[in-house]
């Protein structure tokens, strides 16, 4: 266990020698910044101005050769060998509502939904507290750094976690999970983590944006809208993918927990394969917006978005800087 303290800012946690900085901080309940957990934003960077920390993936795609020379690290990817003095400004909005913990969880149920896209259910012993739209970190048997995935479902006293999980070609994870996970597996979960959760307290209408497995927590962020009960309007969600065989059919999605939110569900394929696809085409997050500028209602919704990092930077600057939409009202998870 080393001791850290953080300079200019009279605050100390602890971190124990199996943990990272950053989320020995955020455990602490300290508001460290960060985007990801997993070595890809950059976000969480750091500099160690007394002490020693240990880098745990040194070809990080956010931690470059400058960084390592003037002693900066990242947070989400190092962890301290001694006591040290860092310099890095807390968040007061990053300290988490519910403070992540790491436990054990039994793999109870795999159920393809297309043919890239499972969800996956785990089973812990205590109650599940968490923000419908934030995420957890899976430690899975073999597979080398952890992986971040989204909730599905909402908290629940029942240990129940479900993620909605899209293979990627060439990824270790997605390997284990695609090809060797089966009922009865053990694996770790640590989290909850994330900022895009649900503003149950923000009464506008919702309009929920996902690519692929971005569709995970916009369900949350459904099911966690009707179990608050506030707002009369139905939430809007929008799922993209490529071609017909990525879309997931409306029937799933209503018992997935659209149906919970008398949602509005409309898929989008960007490149249909056959004459057959009647639904829209396009980008997905064009197509929303085009949709909800016609209708004159940009500015005055509440939203979350999910998926690949082009499709959020793009529809963040449909959004806000051609839509005039205060960033405040966007709240958005890049799946690095
Ligand atoms: C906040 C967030 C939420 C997400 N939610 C979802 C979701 O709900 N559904 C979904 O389908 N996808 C989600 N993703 C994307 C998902 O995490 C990646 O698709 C997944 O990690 C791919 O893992 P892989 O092992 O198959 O691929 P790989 O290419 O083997 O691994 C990629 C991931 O592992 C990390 N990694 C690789 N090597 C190391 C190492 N040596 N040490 C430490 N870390 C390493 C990378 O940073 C990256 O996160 C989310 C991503 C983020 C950041
Ligand atoms: S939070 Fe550490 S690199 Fe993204």
């Amino acid at each position: 266990m080393a001791r850290i303290h953080i300079q200019d800012a009279e605050s100390d946690f602890d971190c124990a020698a199996d943990d990272t900085v950053l989320r020995a901080a955020l455990r602490a309940g300290i508001g460290f910044p960060y985007e990801c957990n997993v070595g890809s934003c950059g976000s969480c960077r750091f500099q160690v101005i007394e002490g020693e920390v240990e880098d745990l993936w040194p070809e990080a795609p956010s931690l470059s050769p400058r960084d390592l020379k003037k002693n900066r690290h990242l947070a989400c990817q190092s962890r301290a060998v001694a006591d040290c003095v860092i310099k890095m400004r807390p968040d007061p909005s990053a300290v988490l509502p519910h403070l992540p913990t790491r436990f054990a969880v039994t793999l109870e149920g795999l159920r393809p939904l297309t043919h890239d896209l499972v969800e996956v259910s785990l089973r812990g012993t205590e109650p599940v507290q968490f923000v419908p739209g934030q995420y957890a970190l899976l430690a899975l048997p073999g597979v080398t750094g952890l992986r971040a995935f989204s909730m599905s479902n909402i908290a629940n006293d029942d240990g129940l976690w479900t993620f909605i999980i899209k293979r990627l070609p060439g990824g270790a994870g997605s390997a284990w999970l695609f090809e060797q996970a089966k009922v009865g597996s053990q694996l770790h979960i640590d989290g909850p983590y994330g900022h895009a959760g649900y503003r149950a307290a923000i009464d506008r209408p919702v309009v929920c944006i996902a690519g692929g497995g971005g569709i995970g927590p916009m369900l949350s962020i459904v099911r966690g809208r009707a179990a608050a009960a506030t707002g009369n309007d139905a939430v809007s969600l929008y799922y993209g993918g490529r071609a017909e065989r990525d879309m997931i059919e409306p029937a799933i999605i209503a018992e997935l927990g659209g149906q919970d939110g008398g949602c509005r569900y409309e898929a989008v394929a960007s490149e249909p394969t056959s004459g057959s696809w009647i639904g829209a085409t396009g980008f997905v997050h064009e197509h929303a917006l085009a949709q909800l500028a016609a209708s004159g209602a940009l500015a005055d919704r509440e939203y979350y978005m999910a998926g690949p990092p082009p499709m959020i930077d793009a529809a963040l600057r449909a959004l806000v800087i051609d839509g005039g939409v205060p960033v405040g009202q966007v709240h958005y998870d890049r799946f690095y």
